[in-house]
């Protein structure tokens, strides 16, 4: 952003310069310095005024990559095996995924980096620090990286993979994490709570960030009464400040879909959103579900971000103007060309593109298969219905729903297992139809 004091100078000769001095000697005149001088007040005060008043700043957020340590798998069936079990993450290429997104940033080099939580597959000390190195280049580079740990970071059990089975190891304490994640927003914060690992975070002049942690605190996806209290004070001392506020979480403030809401929120937020509400925060920044999704209620609105591993691994950019949210767009990690300027030679990485919703489509379609060969349908009717439930899920996830036909098919899903956990969640995905939420512009 052109500062005011950068395009007065631009315009301002000072007494020495020589650009000056060229233009003084060659017209000889006499009052050309202090004509220039009038002319550079009197545009400083009218373009440059409204260009400085807008700050505008650039946030990313990506949450959910779930960094697994390359030391803690052989790559074999046993791990291939845990992640055909997941839901489409391609937990196989985390490392590399994660290595690509850093090098976007730095090419993008915004204002900030969000990191909202789940940063590890299962929160091993290896992964973290790894993790956690990978983002070093962009604090060097000056973005903000601000991070919050999510329900898989801390505490719990981590595994390693190996071809003679699968082990668990406890996984890292919430001082270990602290420890390796001061650097990203604990040290450099306004204010930090005591009760959690929750922080505010200044980007600019005119934003902050509640970065809420909910389950480093011993009760995963609960706020704290002594969390609540602090971020009391911190919202009115940002309003006395006049400084606009954003909210970010690892679960979700607001039901995404009624279908699938349970579980994936933070518990009883009702205090949370008053608190949101009555000092006017109506923006909340989450992941989580691993899938892409807008929500609104009441003065609230929610974005999820998709995981950073899963098709098509996007993560979004907040275009901030004075600390208002102007817009929201979902960008993919660009894989291939990190893949191509790396000189890796997997077929996988070399054509991502094609790759990663492949591989959503191979693992969706292995448990709809499952699903269905437990019922009596016919076979065309079996192949209408996995068709669909993949391609719905697919929409689903990458947040890119349209309106089509989805009814009829919906209805066979209905007739056949009406009481199956995938029939609900079909049916709320379908009842979203009609718009992409991978872009917003707020009103
Ligand atoms: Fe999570």
């Amino acid at each position: 952003m052109l500062k005011a004091t950068a395009f007065t100078q631009v315009l301002w000769f000072p007494e020495e310069s020589a650009a000056a001095k060229k233009i003084s000697d060659r017209k000889g005149q006499v009052g050309m310095k202090k004509w220039l001088a009038a002319l550079a007040a009197a545009v400083s005060l009218m373009i440059p005024a409204a260009l400085s008043q807008a700050e505008t700043k650039t946030i990313v957020l990506a949450t959910d990559m779930h960094y697994l340590s390359p030391s803690l798998t052989d790559y074999g069936e046993r791990f291939m095996e845990t992640v055909y079990a997941s839901d489409g993450k391609i937990i196989q290429y985390s490392a590399e995924i994660c290595k690509a997104f850093a090098e976007d940033m730095l090419r993008l080099s915004p204002d900030a980096v969000i990191l909202s939580g789940d940063l590890t597959l299962n929160g091993s000390a290896a992964s973290l620090e790894e993790f956690a190195d990978l983002m070093r280049p962009l604090e060097e580079a000056g973005i903000q990286v601000l991070a919050i740990p999510g329900n898989h970071d801390v505490g719990g059990k981590a595994y390693s993979f190996a071809e003679d089975g699968i082990r668990s190891f406890p996984a890292a304490k919430a001082a270990e994490y602290e420890a390796i994640y001061a650097d990203y927003g604990l040290n450099e914060s306004v204010q930090r709570d005591e009760a959690s690992l929750s922080y505010i975070a200044q980007v600019g002049d005119a934003l902050r960030l509640v970065m809420l942690d909910v389950n480093a605190n011993g009760t995963e996806g609960s706020v704290r009464e002594k969390t609540l209290e602090w971020l009391e004070t911190q919202l009115r001392e940002a309003q006395e400040k006049g400084m606009a506020v954003i909210g970010v979480s690892h679960q979700n403030l607001l039901p995404q879909n009624p279908y699938y809401s349970a579980g994936v929120m933070i518990n009883r937020p009702q205090k949370l959103r008053a608190l949101y509400e009555k000092y006017g925060v109506s923006l909340n920044l989450s992941g989580h579900t691993h899938m892409q999704h807008i929500a609104f209620e009441g003065s609230l609105t929610e974005i999820v971000t998709s995981s950073l591993i899963l098709t098509p691994c996007q993560y979004g950019v907040i275009t901030v103007e004075d600390g208002k949210p102007v817009s929201y767009d979902a960008r993919a990690v660009d894989v291939e060309a990190w893949a191509g300027q790396h000189g890796e030679e997997k077929e996988d990485l070399l054509h991502f593109t094609e790759y990663a919703p492949a591989f959503f489509v191979d693992v969706v379609g292995r448990k709809v298969r499952a699903i269905l060969a437990g019922a009596e349908i016919p076979e065309e009717e079996r192949q209408r219905m996995e068709d669909f439930a993949v391609m719905t899920s697919l929409r689903d996830f990458t947040g890119t729903r349209t309106a089509g036909d989805e009814e009829a098919d919906l209805a066979l899903w209905l007739q056949y297992l009406p009481n199956n956990g995938f029939t609900y969640y079909l049916k709320g995905a379908v009842a979203e139809s009609g718009w992409p939420m991978v872009h917003y512009d707020f009103p």
